[in-house]
């Protein structure tokens, strides 16, 4: 049998690709490809889709090592943005995805029952990253890697939770006038419970912008006490706006709070601020143990520490005496110069981890000068100097 010249088969195969190309490049300028989310994936196309998505995840994965994750403050702090950044789409427990992202392809999946399939640096690269060409976004401060944790021990917890613990979690002590979910504003609510919306009624002075403030940081505006939301009561207004106008512009990195502060028109952030400036901060309970009032070098424990840097620093290190901006003392301050008597340790730790790391961490028009201070911190310093002032009472 002849054998077909090496060119010829090279010309056919030539001519068969070019038939291709052309083909695969006409369908989707003639407007043949099928984008319609109303018609759904095929089957295999789901299967082979998830698979990949699945595979992609597991191996993109390795190498991330979770920190420990039952610590209740995360939990909380997952769960209250949980609610605004997840059940619109996912559902939460006790009501089913709404209607309107049930709409998408593929659908948000109600999240209870898929927790168990994942594992936590798995979650977390998903919550991170979130996953293309699905409307699972990515979360909205890329260095918050802190936040993330936070959510992903949320999750863990989630299958274990019925809809009032869930409630109690997320809304604390609002969870009776909890609404109803209603996926985006608007949309129409399938709360399993079959309730109306409710509108939050939680004390006249509490202007309605501020209902949702007061879910995770009280109403009172002490944070609830479970170390994970920061005080708010009692700071100069002027401090609390202009946080809020930087988180809003994403100059203070939190994909907790930005979306809280993007949402909040001028007057609204006034309003707010204001409120929270009126309550009193006096009489909050110290987060932490009171430090020792004088220690030697020798024996110094964490809480001593703290306060020798607080109020000495370290003059050879070049770090001023935290004192000096952040009391505790009687004495007028910038009202921009935050008070962090009382503040949860674990905040305000996390708060000066991010001065430590490239980029740091954004805030008012003084927040440069923490720079220097936090940089040349040990990490057992900052956690001292952290739980040092979580230790102090709250002046009035
Ligand atoms: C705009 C809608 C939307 C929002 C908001 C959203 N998700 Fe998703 N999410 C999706 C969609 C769609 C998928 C399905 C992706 C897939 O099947 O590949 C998904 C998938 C997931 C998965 C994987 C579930 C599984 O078993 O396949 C997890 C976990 C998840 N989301 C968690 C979250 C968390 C936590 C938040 C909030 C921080 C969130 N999502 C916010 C739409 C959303
Ligand atoms: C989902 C929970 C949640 C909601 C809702 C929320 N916050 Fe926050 N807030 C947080 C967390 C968590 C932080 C710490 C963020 C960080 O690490 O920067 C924070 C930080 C802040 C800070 C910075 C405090 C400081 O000492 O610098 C201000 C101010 C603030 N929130 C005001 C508000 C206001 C006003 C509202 C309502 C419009 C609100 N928050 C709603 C969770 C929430
Ligand atoms: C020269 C004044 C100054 C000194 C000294 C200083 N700080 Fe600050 N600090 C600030 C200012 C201003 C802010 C507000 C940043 C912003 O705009 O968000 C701040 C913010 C902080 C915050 C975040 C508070 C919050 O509510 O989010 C922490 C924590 C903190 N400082 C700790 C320290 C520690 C610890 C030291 C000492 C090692 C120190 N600071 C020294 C001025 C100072």
């Amino acid at each position: 049998m002849k054998l077909p010249r090496l060119d010829n088969v090279l010309k056919a195969v030539g001519a068969l690709a070019l038939v291709g190309a052309i083909v695969a490049a006409a369908v989707p300028l003639l407007g043949l490809v099928s984008i319609t989310a109303s018609s759904g994936h095929w089957a295999i196309t789901d299967v082979v889709l998830h698979g990949a998505m699945r595979r992609a995840v597991a191996t993109q994965s390795l190498g991330i090592e979770p920190p420990p994750l039952s610590d209740i403050a995360m939990i909380a702090e997952g769960a209250g943005h949980f609610e605004i950044g997840c059940a619109p789409c996912h559902g939460r427990p006790g009501a089913a995805p709404p209607p309107i992202p049930e709409g998408m392809t593929p659908p948000p999946p109600y999240l209870p029952p898929r927790i168990e399939e994942w594992k936590p640096r798995e979650l977390f690269f998903i919550v991170k990253h979130g996953v293309k060409f699905t409307g699972m976004p990515a979360w909205a401060a890329q260095r918050r890697d802190d936040e993330v944790w936070s959510v992903v021990a949320f999750l863990l917890a989630l299958p274990e939770l019925d809809p009032e613990s869930y409630l109690q979690l997320a809304y604390g002590e609002l969870a009776d006038s909890a609404p109803a979910l209603t996926g985006f504003p608007g949309g129409i609510s399938r709360d399993a419970t079959g309730a109306e919306p409710a509108a939050p009624d939680a004390g006249a002075a509490l202007p309605a912008e501020a209902a949702v403030c007061a879910r995770c940081h009280g109403i009172d505006g002490r944070g609830r006490g479970l170390g994970a939301f920061p005080r708010l009561a009692g700071f100069p207004g002027e401090y609390l706006h202009a946080t809020l106008e930087s988180y809003a512009s994403g100059i203070r990195d939190s994909g907790i709070m930005e979306p809280v502060a993007a949402s909040l028109d001028a007057e609204s952030m006034r309003r707010v601020a204001a409120y929270y400036a009126e309550q009193p901060a006096a009489g909050a309970a110290p987060a932490e143990p009171a430090a020792p009032p004088a220690a030697r070098r020798e024996d110094e424990g964490p809480l001593a520490l703290g306060r020798r840097i607080a109020t000495e620093g370290f003059a050879l290190r070049g770090v001023a005496p935290c004192a000096y901006c952040h009391g505790p003392d009687p004495v007028a301050r910038n009202p921009l110069f935050p008070d962090l008597a009382g503040q949860p340790q674990r905040y305000l730790a996390r708060q000066l981890e991010q001065w430590t790391r490239g980029g740091g961490r954004g805030g008012t028009e003084y927040a440069e000068v923490m720079y220097e201070a936090a940089r040349r911190l040990e990490p057992d310093e900052i956690d001292a100097v952290a739980q040092y002032y979580a230790s102090l009472p709250t002046q009035p």
